[in-house]
């Protein structure tokens, strides 16, 4: 099973996929990482384990759709089976997200429905929950919709920062997309024709 993680920052997500490829003892590879940021931190630690990376910047396009188009082609030369947004920070063109319907895959950090967009943390304390959360899920054309995969959660304490909520979570995070990406690569995982999520033996 062959996945391009896409980035735009510190990238310790797709530092957990790798993990979860190489410790796994999957039949599944990493081909590339690819981010919007040439200075993204994460190109520099997946260039130090040996992973291919490219850089799409996505200032050198004019518009969304020349942008989305470049990526398209920069991911297309590894030919992926998945394509994994691990803090992947630019909005989708609904002609991409198509373009790879049922292969496109994010993680979102809140329980979605609730919380989608920027800034997770404040909105959960904001709203005064008792747990806070992550979800994997399939991308579709609307932000932080689709149908989903997985969610972890995390309680939110008293004296919670938004900071701190973050820190808790990402720990969730890495575990999450961890066993996400061995329900693909064991092929436990697909969308049918409805758009629903079919799972076999997932524990
Ligand atoms: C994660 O919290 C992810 O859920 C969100 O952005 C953050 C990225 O962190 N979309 P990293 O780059 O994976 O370390």
């Amino acid at each position: 099973c062959r996945f391009v993680v896409l980035i735009s920052g510190r990238g310790s997500n797709m530092q957990a996929i790798v993990n979860a490829v190489h410790e796994g003892g999957l039949a599944a590879q990493v081909c590339a990482v690819v981010s919007n940021k040439v200075d993204a931190a994460g190109l520099a630690w997946a260039r130090d384990q040996g992973i291919p990376t490219v850089a799409v910047p996505h200032r050198d396009y004019s518009s969304r759709e020349a942008f989305d188009a470049a990526l398209a082609d920069a991911i297309d030369a590894w030919q992926p089976h998945y394509v994994l947004l691990a803090g992947f920070m630019r909005v989708l063109t609904p002609v991409f997200v198509e373009r790879y319907s049922g292969r496109l895959i994010n993680i979102h950090p809140s329980i979605l429905p609730a919380f989608p967009g920027l800034h997770t943390h404040q909105q959960a304390l904001a709203g005064g929950v008792q747990w806070h959360g992550c979800t994997v899920h399939f991308v579709t054309p609307v932000l932080d919709h689709g149908p989903i995969l997985a969610q972890g959660l995390v309680p939110v304490l008293a004296e919670d920062t938004p900071d701190d909520l973050a820190a808790r979570l990402l720990q969730v995070e890495h575990r999450l997309y961890a066993d996400v990406v061995r329900w693909l690569a064991e092929g436990r995982v697909a969308l049918d024709a409805m758009q629903r999520v079919q799972v076999r033996g997932v524990d």
